[in-house]
């Protein structure tokens, strides 16, 4: 008989209907006459109630083994519940055992668990109520973004894990080598002899596909990656993995401020697509995660997005009487703290900052007429901060070139960069969304650990 998933049967499952189900068992109730197990497979938080009769072959023996985390198979008929917290339930009348979990041993029983613990055993906490529930929106949000951009033409195109560039130069990359770091080739001068390495040459794990998608939107114009980024940066924080995923899309024939109307209408599309498939996740997020984050989804769906030049910003931040840690003048590196008193108490929604002064901006974004700022923009939201970061690029050669320069970077490095400015330039914006600050904002989860499977984060890799 085939395997019907509990989410199928929770919303359409008929009383009559013979039906086999798998998954793990949850919790037992033993009852003088009969004994309730809850089963669930992963396809939804609630798990389905199956009630066993002692007629079963074996039962006390099975009911013995029935504990939480033991694997199941249970085939029977489905009836309508007379509990109150479901409609249906199903009367078992074979059940087999795959694998037992020690009651004494098996960490995830009843109670309640911190998440910092619920971390350390990563490779079990996603039979949890809130990991699956996080895990299933990450899902939905993925498969979300893929039909937006599908939808608009978009190319999903494959960018290197492996690169010579530092899109961002921050510095803030991970060296990839196949030396033998106890016997490291030295030339005469003592410095690493890279000519001896894998590639030939010095290379990193990527911060960001950007740079590639833009020679595939000077072929394609409009594309994105989704894709896994790296990043060393030493900041021990809520919103920060060295290990996470981002989305880029890249559009051609596109000035800043379609980027901004596009960076927009996708943070809409996605919270009103993931809000329609995982209703019930939501509603758990919101009793007992974060009570906002059901108004924070009517919010990001319903309500436009401020618009603010990064001049006004600071103008702004000036005016409040609020004590910041960093201070707030024209030219400042906006911290968390700023991003955050920007749209949770300035607007109270979300912010889209732009037009930011080109030292802290990137090498790639474009001079405004100002010559002080760049065509950048982020987009900020409550509690997290920036979520998107994105550009109109530098599509004149001459100023690319003086840009690159000016940041000390190589000329002869970004040869092919540069060609895209020489053969058939245009104007073209794109931005990165961060995948996990986006599950981290939809859900409401303090950390951005809990949002993915296994996190990478300065002196932590298990797993
Ligand atoms: O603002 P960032 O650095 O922008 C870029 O990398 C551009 N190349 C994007 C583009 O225009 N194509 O990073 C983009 C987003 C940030 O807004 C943030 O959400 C996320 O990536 N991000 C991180 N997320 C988790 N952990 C980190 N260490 C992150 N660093 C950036
Ligand atoms: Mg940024």
């Amino acid at each position: 008989m085939e395997t019907r998933r509990i989410i199928e049967l929770l919303r359409q499952g008929q009383p009559g209907e013979t039906v086999h189900v798998q998954g793990w068992v949850r919790t037992k109730r033993e009852l003088k006459d009969f004994s309730f197990v809850e089963v669930n497979d992963g396809s939804a938080l609630q798990g389905l109630q199956v009630v066993l009769n002692p007629a079963l072959p074996d039962y006390d023996q099975v009911l013995k083994l029935l504990n939480t985390g033991t694997s199941v198979s249970i085939g029977g008929e489905i009836v309508a519940s007379e509990g109150k917290n479901q409609r249906i339930e199903l009367q078992a009348s074979r059940v087999q055992i795959w694998g037992t979990a020690d009651p004494q041993t098996y960490p995830l029983q009843k109670k309640r668990h911190s998440f910092e613990f619920l971390r350390s055993i990563a490779h079990l906490r996603s039979r949890t109520n809130t990991l699956g529930a996080v895990f299933r929106v990450r899902n939905a949000c993925s498969a979300a973004i893929h039909q937006f951009f599908q939808e608009r033409g978009f190319l999903w195109i494959h960018t290197p894990i492996i690169t010579t560039s530092d899109c961002e130069g921050a510095g803030e990359q991970l060296a990839v080598t196949h030396f033998d770091l106890q016997q490291v080739p030295l030339t005469d001068d003592q410095s690493v002899d890279y000519s001896q390495d894998f590639f030939g040459k010095p290379t990193y794990l990527t911060v960001s596909g950007q740079l590639e998608a833009e020679i595939m939107a000077s072929a394609f114009c409009n594309v994105y990656t989704f894709g896994p980024t790296f990043r060393a940066e030493n900041s021990n924080t809520s919103r920060h993995l060295a290990e996470f995923w981002m989305v880029e899309p890249e559009v051609a024939f596109c000035d800043l401020s379609g980027d901004m109307d596009l960076a927009e209408a996708f943070l809409k599309s996605i919270f009103q697509a993931v809000l329609e498939r995982c209703p019930e996740d939501f509603e758990f997020f919101n009793q007992r995660i974060d009570s906002s984050v059901l108004t924070t989804a009517d919010t990001i769906i319903n309500r436009e997005f401020e618009r603010m030049a990064y001049t006004d910003a600071i103008t702004q931040l000036q005016k409040t009487s609020h004590k910041f840690k960093f201070p707030v003048e024209w030219g400042l590196d906006l911290q968390s703290e700023h991003e955050r008193y920007l749209c949770e108490e300035i607007c109270k929604k979300p912010v889209i900052v732009s037009n930011y002064p080109k030292q802290i901006k990137a090498f790639y974004m474009r001079i405004n007429d100002d010559a002080k700022t760049v065509a950048a923009m982020d987009i900020l939201v409550p509690k997290i901060g920036e979520i998107i970061g994105g550009s109109q690029r530098e599509e004149r050669l001459d100023l690319l070139e003086q840009r690159i320069q000016a940041q000390g970077l190589s000329v002869e490095d970004y040869w092919w960069y540069l060609d895209l400015r020489r053969y058939g330039t245009v104007p073209h914006a794109g931005f990165g969304l961060g995948f996990e600050r986006l599950v981290q904002f939809m859900t409401g989860m303090a950390n951005i650990r809990d949002v993915i499977p296994f996190p990478r984060t300065p002196l932590s890799a298990e797993f």
